[in-house]
């Protein structure tokens, strides 16, 4: 499958973001995962739709938004309009369906994702729903740099037979949080085809030659 590397901003330098993600797309990276945090569904804030519209002229990369924050279908309009390409909602947060169809309706590419301590099975509807993309988090969400979760490889790989059995073999799967130079492979054979790495590309002494090792 064709493996696609989504840099977290989240590990950038904030009073920077326009030249962080003009700089990705310069190193190759295929989507600029945007890590949006409420203080309530995890206990960081981040930022908002605002900053996706901020960051938006400064780069073509599809802004791929992972809303980490209770009552996504509040926001999912103020994210449209703001630039998002793709718009990835928390299973544990949301009807995954009805939030779909909402997302769909502003002709923005739909995903939904799982915590480390919630079912793969809970992914099913998401791909009967004819979701874009999953998610699945590697780490708790809230914060970059954790350790990576073994446990997450054997859900990739339910969930990758799920989408093999169900007419979506070649649904974009994407995994996030902890993701290195070292453990990418694994995913990967996992059978998840979407990257995203906050620390791993934004500490990288070569940004391009990390990413394209990612890549694998
Ligand atoms: C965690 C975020 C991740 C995080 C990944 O809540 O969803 O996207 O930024 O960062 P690293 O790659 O540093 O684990
Ligand atoms: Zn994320």
């Amino acid at each position: 499958m064709n493996i696609k590397i989504a840099p977290s901003i989240l590990a950038s330098d904030f009073s920077k973001v326009g030249e962080a993600v003009k700089k990705l797309e310069a190193c190759g990276a295929d989507y600029v995962h945007c890590d949006v945090m409420d203080g309530n569904f995890v206990p960081p804030i981040t930022f908002g739709a605002q900053m996706v519209k901020a960051i938006r002229p400064h780069t073509k990369l599809p802004l791929d938004c992972h809303l980490m924050v209770l009552h996504p279908e509040t926001h999912i309009e103020d994210f449209a309009r703001a630039g998002a390409d793709i718009i990835t909602v928390h299973a544990e947060a949301c009807d995954i369906p009805a939030l779909f169809k909402q997302i769909s309706s502003f002709g923005v590419k739909k995903s939904a994702v799982i915590n480390p301590e919630t079912d793969a099975e809970k992914l099913f509807p998401a791909v009967d729903a004819g979701a874009d993309m999953l998610l699945l988090m590697s780490v708790h969400p809230g914060w970059g740099g954790q350790k990576f979760i073994e446990g997450t490889l054997k859900k990739i790989e339910i969930v990758r037979n799920y989408c093999i059995k169900h007419g979506a073999p070649a649904l974009d799967i994407e995994v996030d949080g902890g993701i290195t130079e070292e453990n990418v492979k694994d995913v990967i054979s996992a059978g998840a085809n979407v990257i995203v790495a906050g620390s791993t590309v934004f500490r990288a002494p070569d940004m391009a030659a990390t990413i394209r090792r990612l890549r694998g």
